[in-house]
């Protein structure tokens, strides 16, 4: 593909990249399974024995980790409702219209429910109105609609680095995309029906875990980049705290009830295995930059300057990236130790 066409910042590498350097968010994908069952013991919506049992994943990239997700939440539903409801069952895999559909949709054919591919922005309502049984979402909405402004110290609005105007508005932005999702959730949603959301967060003390990423993206940015690219370098993500994603009067605003609101700091699975041995630092270094160049690339083709050639293109992403790996290979594993917070939130429609 050239490296020209892609649309979207937010969107993952394509051909198989992502579903093959993406086990930090399949932590996050397991650790939701007790929040599954959670939900689904909170699921109070009714339907009959003719009504289409909709589960759908937003933001499902290539469908490797979602899939473990959905199938959690089918046997979850099966559990509960008993294994007559399975051929009522439509689960929906939805993701931006740049996502690589073919190697999603070669991914979910091995599944045996009725599964629907559906590339739109989560950020629009997707389905019907009051038609969503189970919604769910991991490591997907901290991606924000569009970007608010440049960023003139860090490609991280949330490094410390910001000023307090562009932290204003990528904060506005971040809470007015949420309602968006929200709302739209909630129209599609089923009276009783519930949504969870899995999504990276901070702390209390604006701790997200994944400073010491960002930074070496930054650093390898001011690298290679132009003045004019380096200021468009901005990655595209807001962690939002568990504050901004469960005030009351937002929420019942959107006709929601929260259920729980938990926040925890993940293992790494690379890093574990490098401090378990079965890697060394080498193998780390490399698994982690092609983990991170998965959901960070994109960031960097779009704001290459129009007038570079392919050729300068493949040669910047090329040397960015073995700065990516200096930068690790200087600061040690320890540095590279973290999987980012993630906050468990479950909704319910009233
Ligand atoms: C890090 S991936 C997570 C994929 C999967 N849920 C997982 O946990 O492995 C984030 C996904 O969100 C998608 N995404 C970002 N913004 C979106 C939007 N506005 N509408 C739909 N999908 C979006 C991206 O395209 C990407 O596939």
């Amino acid at each position: 593909m050239s490296l020209r066409t892609i649309e979207s910042s937010n969107t993952m590498k394509q051909n198989e990249h992502y579903n093959l350097h993406s086990t930090p968010q399949l932590t996050a994908i397991e650790k939701s399974f007790t929040y599954i069952q959670k939900a689904i013991e909170e699921h109070k919506a009714s339907f009959s024995l003719t009504d289409i049992f909709f589960i759908v994943d937003y933001g499902c990239a290539q469908g490797t980790n979602a899939v473990v997700a959905i199938e959690a939440i089918v046997e979850a539903v099966q559990q509960k409702y008993g294994t007559a409801i399975s051929n009522q069952i439509c689960t929906v895999f939805n993701d931006l219209p740049t996502n690589d559909w073919s190697v999603l949709i070669k991914t979910i054919s091995k599944s045996s429910f009725t599964s629907l591919a559906l590339g739109k922005p989560f950020y629009e309502q997707i389905l019907p109105s009051n038609t969503v049984q189970f919604g769910y979402t991991s490591s997907a909405i901290h991606w924000l609609s569009k970007k608010p402004c440049n960023l003139h110290r860090h490609c991280f609005v949330l490094a410390g680095q910001s000023t307090a105007e562009e932290m204003a508005m990528w904060k506005a932005q971040a809470a007015e995309d949420y309602k968006i999702f929200l709302q739209h959730r909630s129209n599609e949603l089923k009276k009783g029906a519930v949504l969870l959301c899995v999504t990276l967060s901070r702390d209390n003390s604006n701790d997200t875990g994944n400073l010491p990423t960002y930074d070496n993206l930054y650093q390898s940015a001011t690298a290679v980049l132009d003045e004019d690219e380096l200021l468009n370098y901005n990655i595209q993500g807001y962690y939002r705290s568990l504050e901004e994603q469960t005030d009351p009067i937002l929420l019942s605003e959107l006709n929601f009830e929260l259920i729980y609101a938990d926040l925890y700091l993940l293992q790494h699975p690379i890093y574990e295995n490098y401090r378990l041995k079965n890697i060394d630092f080498k193998e780390f270094i490399e698994k982690f930059t092609e983990f991170v160049r998965s959901w960070a690339e994109m960031s960097l083709i779009n704001c290459l300057r129009k007038d570079r050639t392919e050729e300068e293109r493949t040669k910047i992403i090329e040397n960015f990236w073995n700065e990516f790996r200096n930068g690790m290979q200087l600061r040690g594993a320890e540095h590279f130790n973290k999987n980012p917070y993630r906050s468990y939130i479950i909704l319910r429609k009233l």
